[in-house]
């Protein structure tokens, strides 16, 4: 494991060595060297030093986690907000007043980048009225030493760059840059580690995120991940375990089990469980009512675990199986290890298995050499599987990547002219198929009020598919029976069914 030295230690600006590394800070003298201990010391150190700021400005002091990207970053930044909360500042949604700001990123595609640097640049001039203000930047794309190069350059007002091998530091780092007054780096390039219980602040408090594994083996010849999240690492079975007992301890009914390929889970640890197998003793825990996945690599999705599914009372009927491309030939350039029909025969034999199921996925079009017959193979596979929905992506060059220096990359035009011929295709497919269920009853998991009319509420299906229906905020977190009344292409309005 790498750790906290100086030599990957990089600091934004020119500063003295001595006031870059935490392990040259004088007041840490005592800090325990283990994790979670060594947090939990510098949340407490720097608390002391947000309560005298507190009392100087006679304010409480507002933190903001702007949060990009995937569940994975969204789990991540709840534990972010969990170490923040427990220093003592009070949440805000709005990062331009924010005290502290830190933008959890995602670089998947390069708009994902854009987006964060057009946020960030409006961050800058906020400084100005507040120059206690701490402006921080962690997640993906500073794992990336391009990124971290144009951030050193351009983005001189950032206080705090940290990765993704490390946020479980943020307290450390945070307390590091107040008693130095300069800004600090910290990023990892891997990490065999796993922190287990640092605080956390849920989104929801009836439905939770749970990490099971972390990074990616699979190299998919155009994604970035591997190179930004490490090698895959699985989670201690007996702490995910832990984890959901206590979740639901506390009101959780439903939970995703979340990591880039789940179906691999265990195969990196000899004595672990499989995926099934985890599932199978989640399931056992009795007040988790549903449980869901994310995300299943085709090449790794078992017959184990199609029939784990087909009995299962709590998993979802809902499956994100990412395609990517209809194209055998495609597939292989994109190193997916399935073809077009090994990908329709796991279809067919799943929906034997699991007649209701939602089948959702991702699509890249626009993929280095796509010529217009393979792109044809897409549109063909779609129609034939006939998803639920799917998200769709032109191939975006993430530098570094195999795609990246291929042969004939895609003029933007044509992937722009596929993309938009695929979405037409997909929204037809998915308003038929979405609507199917119109006239039953369905299970929903209240969410919330709904956006736009208050005497509404917001669910989920076990499918996925959002349902619109009256009623009021005592709903919030039960599972109730709706009758679904209409369809709307995408979701669903329906009403109680009176028992
Ligand atoms: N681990 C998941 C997905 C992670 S990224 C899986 O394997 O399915 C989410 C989606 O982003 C991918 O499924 C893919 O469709 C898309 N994606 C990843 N890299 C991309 C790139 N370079 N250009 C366009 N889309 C990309
Ligand atoms: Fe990326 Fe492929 Fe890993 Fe998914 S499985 S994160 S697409 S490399
Ligand atoms: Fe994005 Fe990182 Fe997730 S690149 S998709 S936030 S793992």
């Amino acid at each position: 494991m790498k750790n906290n030295t100086l030599d990957n230690t990089t600091n934004l600006v020119e500063l003295a060595d001595d006031q870059v590394s935490v392990i040259s800070v004088d007041t840490t003298k005592n800090e325990p060297t283990t994790e979670p201990q060594r947090q939990y010391y510098f949340i407490e150190k720097t608390k002391e030093l947000i309560q005298k700021q507190r009392k100087d400005l006679g304010r409480p002091l507002t933190f903001c986690v702007c949060n990009f990207g995937c569940q994975m970053n969204a789990r991540d930044s709840e534990r972010l907000r969990g170490i923040l909360i427990n220093i003592g500042y009070v949440q805000t949604e709005d990062e331009l007043s924010a005290d502290f700001v830190i933008f959890n990123t995602c670089t998947v595609r390069e708009n994902a980048n854009d987006r964060v640097y057009g946020r960030l640049g409006q961050l800058k001039p906020t400084k100005r009225a507040n120059p206690n203000k701490i402006i921080g930047i962690c997640g993906c794309m500073t794992q990336d030493v391009n990124v971290l190069n144009l951030l050193k350059k351009s983005y001189g007002f950032l206080d705090l760059v940290m990765g993704t091998h490390n946020n479980h530091k943020l307290a450390e780092l945070l307390y590091t840059r107040l008693i130095t007054n300069a800004p600090v780096i910290d990023i990892w390039e891997e990490s065999e580690t796993i922190v287990e219980d640092l605080p956390s602040e849920r989104k929801y408090p009836y439905k939770a995120g749970v990490n099971i594994t972390f990074g990616c083996n699979n190299f998919c010849s155009y994604c970035i991940v591997p190179y930004v999240r490490g090698r895959e690492r699985s989670r201690d079975p007996q702490d995910i375990l832990r984890e959901v007992r206590e979740l639901a301890e506390d009101g959780v009914v439903e939970v995703t089990l979340l990591g880039q390929n789940v179906n691999s889970y265990g195969s990196d640890k000899k004595d672990y469980p499989t995926f099934s197998q985890l599932l199978e003793e989640i399931e056992k825990i009795d007040k988790i009512k549903r449980i869901r996945f994310m995300t299943s690599h085709p090449k790794d999705l078992s017959d184990e675990l199609i029939e784990v599914m087909r009995k299962s009372e709590k998993i979802c009927k809902h499956l994100h199986l990412p395609v990517q491309a209809g194209s055998s030939r495609i597939l292989e350039l994109m190193n997916r290890y399935y073809s077009k029909e090994d990908y329709l025969l796991l279809v067919d034999k799943i929906r034997v298995a699991v007649p209701d199921l939602s089948l959702t996925t991702d699509i890249i079009v626009g993929f280095p050499g796509e010529t217009e017959e393979d792109f044809e193979e897409t549109l063909d596979l779609m129609r034939k599987v006939r998803f639920d929905t799917a998200f769709t992506f032109i191939f975006s060059v993430r530098n570094g990547t195999p795609a990246a220096t291929m042969e004939n990359q895609i003029p933007e035009k044509i992937a722009k002219e596929r993309f938009n011929r695929l979405l037409k295709e997909l929204h037809e497919i998915s308003k038929e198929v979405t609507g199917k269920l119109t006239g039953s009853v369905c299970e929903v998991l209240v969410e919330s009020i709904n956006e736009q009319e208050d005497f509404l509420v917001t669910g989920r299906m076990s499918n996925n598919t959002l349902v619109h229906f009256p009623g009021g905020e005592e709903l919030i977190g039960r599972l109730v029976d709706v009758k679904l009344t209409q369809s709307k292409g995408f979701y669903y309005l329906g009403e109680i069914e009176k028992k």
